[in-house]
């Protein structure tokens, strides 16, 4: 972590009471300093995260329908056309129908949206989300960075 420096920031009345509100939403640990790291990361980590070129990690979550015709094997298919990036898998039988998958992918960006764009716009999918962050370099890189065991 680098030295610590203090910074002003100056906010109107209304926005200042707005941001308030969203420091006191993040539990009793949090403070305006932490809510601002925090935002400042997050900023950070999706400007890394929109570069084609940017090693990313991520999960697609979609929902679909096991009995629409031939959409398991298709799906199936995708999954083994991509196992470079596809890291893992975790399916939930909703109910009597519907499947739930959240696949955790891994990749440049430009790739692992592309997979996402195939996966989600399989006919018979009905919805779907891809979530991404950006592998940041560094210790102090990422807000939930994992301890490591030789520090
Ligand atoms: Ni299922």
């Amino acid at each position: 972590m680098g030295e610590l420096t203090r910074f002003t920031v100056t906010l109107d009345s209304e926005l200042l009471e707005q941001f308030d509100e969203l420091v006191s939403t993040r539990g009793t640990q949090s403070n305006r300093s932490e809510t601002v790291r925090d935002l400042v990361r997050d900023a950070l980590v999706q400007r890394v995260a929109a570069e084609p070129d940017a090693q990313v990690a991520g999960t697609v979550t979609m929902v679909y329908d096991h009995h629409a015709s031939d959409l398991s094997d298709t799906l199936n298919d995708i999954q083994h056309r991509y196992v470079g990036e596809i890291v893992s898998t975790l399916h939930i039988h909703l109910d009597a129908h519907s499947c739930l998958e959240v696949i955790v992918v891994r990749g440049t960006q430009r790739r692992v949206r592309a997979i996402a764009d195939e996966l989600l716009g399989t006919k018979g999918v009905s919805h779907g989300e891809l979530v991404l962050t950006a592998v940041v370099e560094g210790p102090n890189a990422h807000p939930h960075q994992h301890p490591h065991p030789h520090d």
